[in-house]
């Protein structure tokens, strides 16, 4: 049995991506399967947490005691969030958001016939940073997937974005698989987490959230 580090804590998550609609057949979404959000859902529960999964579109079971919300888009996505946040005591954003949503959603299927097509975007907003900038913010948990210079990159989201932990993977160690590499940046510096399956070190980012959470002022 898995000892209960987060007993009596509440836990709000996001996973997946999100998909911004450009028509309705068609939009723009990040490469996400959701898996690393629902393996940590999973894993907040077994250690005896209230969990909220705010869940993208992704085709995953959801984790036995755990209340899913389903969202699209980014906006519905924050929209979720902010509903559930009063009275979390941790936030942990492991969703893939879309960084930009097409400025028109056009009501029927767009039509080819032009040789070239332009698109207006505009950025959405950034839902954990909004979180951790409340007064009331519960302790927020980022991820980091990067291409190249993990380190300097998870850092800069730790500290620009306001966050207690960023846990940052390289995207070649993880995306879409069974496993995962991640190392976790706190204020402490950088912790390297074993190579293992996804549901192995959603138990390993636990156990370091419910650390930290101990430690005084806790991050
Ligand atoms: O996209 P980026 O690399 O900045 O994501 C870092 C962290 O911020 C992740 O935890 C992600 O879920 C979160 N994020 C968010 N809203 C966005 C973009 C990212 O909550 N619009």
């Amino acid at each position: 049995l898995l000892p209960k580090v987060l007993a009596g804590k509440r836990v709000l998550l996001t996973a997946g991506p999100t998909f911004e609609a450009l028509d309705p057949v068609r939009g723009l979404t990040n490469s996400s399967s959701g898996k690393m959000g629902f393996a940590l859902a999973r894993a907040c529960a077994a250690a005896g947490a209230q969990v909220t999964l705010v869940a993208g579109p992704v085709s995953l079971a959801t984790p036995r005691g755990v209340r899913r919300m389903d969202v699209q888009s980014a906006a519905q996505m924050r929209e979720a969030v902010l509903q559930a946040l009063p009275g979390q005591d941790i936030f942990i954003g492991v969703a893939a958001v879309a960084d930009y949503r097409p400025r028109q959603t056009a009501a029927h299927k767009i039509k080819k016939g032009t040789s070239s097509l332009t698109l207006e975007l505009d950025a959405n907003p950034d839902i954990i940073a909004e979180v951790a900038a409340r007064s009331d913010a519960p302790f927020c948990v980022g991820f980091a997937a990067e291409s190249r210079d993990l380190a300097t990159y998870a850092e800069g989201k730790r500290v620009g974005k306001k966050l207690g932990l960023v846990v940052g993977n390289l995207i070649q160690d993880g995306l879409g698989g069974d496993t995962n590499a991640v190392t976790l940046f706190d204020a402490t510096g950088a912790h390297v987490l074993p190579p293992a399956d996804k549901s192995e070190v959603a138990r390993g980012i636990v156990a370091h959230i419910a650390a930290l959470m101990e430690t005084p002022h806790g991050q």
